[in-house]
Formats: structure tokens, sequence, C-alpha cells
């Protein structure tokens, strides 16, 4: 059992869950962090129970640092089977709690992941808010297919080639 916050990161990543595009998304949000430069994508799928609107399922993609994809796959998880309303209510002490509180310097890799859960909200149509209620976050080209194609359009000067690194 995971007990140190390195720890239960390294956990979370070694297997991350509900990593990918979901072609099928009924609503897509992505949020970029112009300090630190990473981006979260996130993916949510909707079905009916009891009348209610649900998230059947949810996947993400992130350029990101180790702790923003741990968030986003366990907010993958624990986002299905929520009515759109309770995962309005989510916030990032919420989606990142199996890990216990974030470290100050790690706690904008939380509200970027919260970020990308309210601009798919908003992107639905359910949520009436302003897009990215995060901080030092913002929206970006959620009409993009890929975060991959969203990386290609923005941010990178014409002319250039983007590198993307896969951090181990
Ligand atoms: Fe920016 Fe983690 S350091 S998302």
């Amino acid at each position: 059992m995971p007990e140190s916050f390195e720890e239960k990161i390294r956990d979370a990543i070694a297997n991350p869950k509900n990593m990918g595009e979901m072609r099928d998304a009924d609503a897509v949000g992505t949020v970029g962090s112009p300090e630190c430069g990473d981006m979260v994508r996130l993916w949510l799928k909707f079905t009916e129970k009891g009348g209610k609107k649900v998230i059947d399922r949810a996947s993400f993609q992130s350029f990101g640092c180790q702790t923003a994809i741990a968030v986003a796959s366990l907010a993958t998880e624990l986002l299905a089977g929520k009515t759109v309303e309770e995962a309005r209510q989510l916030g990032a002490s919420d989606l990142s709690e199996p890990l216990g509180p974030l470290p100050p310097m790690k706690i904008h890799c939380g509200q970027m992941v919260e970020g990308a859960l309210r601009e798919a909200l908003r992107v639905e149509g359910e949520a009436q808010e302003e897009p990215i209620s995060s901080p030092g976050h913002r929206a970006v080209e959620a009409s993009a297919a890929t975060l991959l194609d969203s990386l290609s359009t923005s941010g990178v000067p014409a002319g250039k080639k983007l590198r993307i690194v896969k951090l181990n």
C-alpha cells in the first residue's frame, strides 16, 4: 500500500486508467497552463439512468507532469456513474482525493484536471459557468480532435516543428 505522496503518484501512473482519445465522446474539455506549459484534455460520454444524464465513461490525454496524469486517471474513474450535477460539484481536491492533499507546488496540476472537466461540462451545455474557473489556466481549442491537434495549432509558431518528448 503506497504511503507517501510520491509512492501514490508512482502507483497511479504505473497503470493509468482511461488514457486516450474517446472518438464517440459527447463532450471534450481542454485546458493548458501558461505557467508550466502542461495540458490536459478530458472526454466525457453520457448515458441516461433513471431519467438523469449520467457520465457513462471518461477518458483523458495529458501532456503534463506525473501529478496531472495521476489526477486525470483517478478522475476518470471517479466520474463514471456520476450525474452531470454531481460532476459539477467536484473540485480539484475531490478529483485528487486518493492521492491525499497535493503539495503546494502541485495544486495547479489538480486544478487543471478540474478545469478540463468544467470545460467539458460547459461544452456539453449543462453548465452555465464561464470557461475555466481555475486561475492560471485557459481553455484551448476544444474543437480540435485530439490534444496533439490542439498542440499542433496553438502556441506553435508558424513554420516551427513540434517535438513531443514522452517522460518516463
Ligand atoms: Fe503543471 Fe503539473 S506542473 S500540471
